[in-house]
């Protein structure tokens, strides 16, 4: 059976759980990704940084294309880099599932996402707590995904912004939905609290680094977060 006209959009897909790398151990990337996928996760987020767009520098294509061999679960790449126009090929070579491009990023937005789609990845467009949605709006028809960043983009550990959850809702209701599914992300400061009260709010894919990756028993994380999620819809 299909959606019902008028259900809920975060009730159209199960929540996706996707625990991000940058909090993981550096030094053991192939172990950690096995991890993620064995206490859970439904994707793995791997977010790139170019010192440039934000004021860090992560890793590139290379150790993605290594995440990639030890783990099956779909790589989730965020690009906090200011052109990625230049480097979407190198990720598409490396493994990625999904691309998501941030809308502030140098670059002809339009025609990043349909190289992205005609290179058979998934498109997403991720933008900035103090970017409006009107931003991401003209572009929500070439996307599977809108990443609402949930703090400032650059570090991991950071505080959740519960001001952002106002734009969650407003996506997650947007008509345009309805005709044209797309997941809504948050990313940033996602714990069991900030998650369930991202449910609330319309989202459906919940990125999350230090809670899971630092907490003493990953698989015990992600399932009372799958939880908190579920009784929040
Ligand atoms: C922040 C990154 C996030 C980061 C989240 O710039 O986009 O994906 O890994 O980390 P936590 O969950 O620690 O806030
Ligand atoms: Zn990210």
């Amino acid at each position: 059976m299909g959606a019902k006209p008028y259900e809920s959009a975060s009730t159209m897909a199960s929540p996706v759980i996707a625990p991000s790398i940058l909090a993981a151990d550096f030094s053991r990337f192939g172990e950690e990704a096995r991890r993620a996928e064995e206490a859970g996760g439904d994707w793995l987020h791997v977010d790139i940084m170019d010192g440039h767009f934000v004021p860090n520098i992560s890793f590139g294509p290379g150790v993605t294309a290594s995440l990639k061999k030890a783990t099956k679960l779909p790589l989730d790449v965020h690009l906090m880099i200011e052109r990625p126009d230049q480097y979407l090929d190198a990720f598409v070579k490396a493994g990625a599932f999904r691309l998501s491009v941030h809308v502030e990023a140098k670059h002809d937005v339009r025609e990043t996402l349909k190289r992205i789609r005609d290179a058979g990845c998934r498109a997403g467009i991720a933008f900035n707590p103090a970017t409006p949605c009107s931003a991401v709006e003209p572009y929500l028809r070439d996307v599977d995904l809108v990443l609402c960043m949930t703090v400032v983009p650059g570090f991991g550990g950071q505080k959740f912004m519960p001001e952002v959850l106002e734009k969650v809702r407003h996506l997650a209701t947007h008509a345009s939905r309805r005709k044209h599914f797309y997941h809504v992300e948050v990313d940033g400061g996602i714990d069991m609290q900030s998650a369930a009260r991202s449910a609330t709010a319309g989202a459906d894919a919940y990125v999350a680094g230090t809670s899971l990756f630092r907490a003493k028993d990953m698989k015990r994380e992600i399932a009372a977060m799958r939880k908190a999620v579920r009784s929040n819809i």
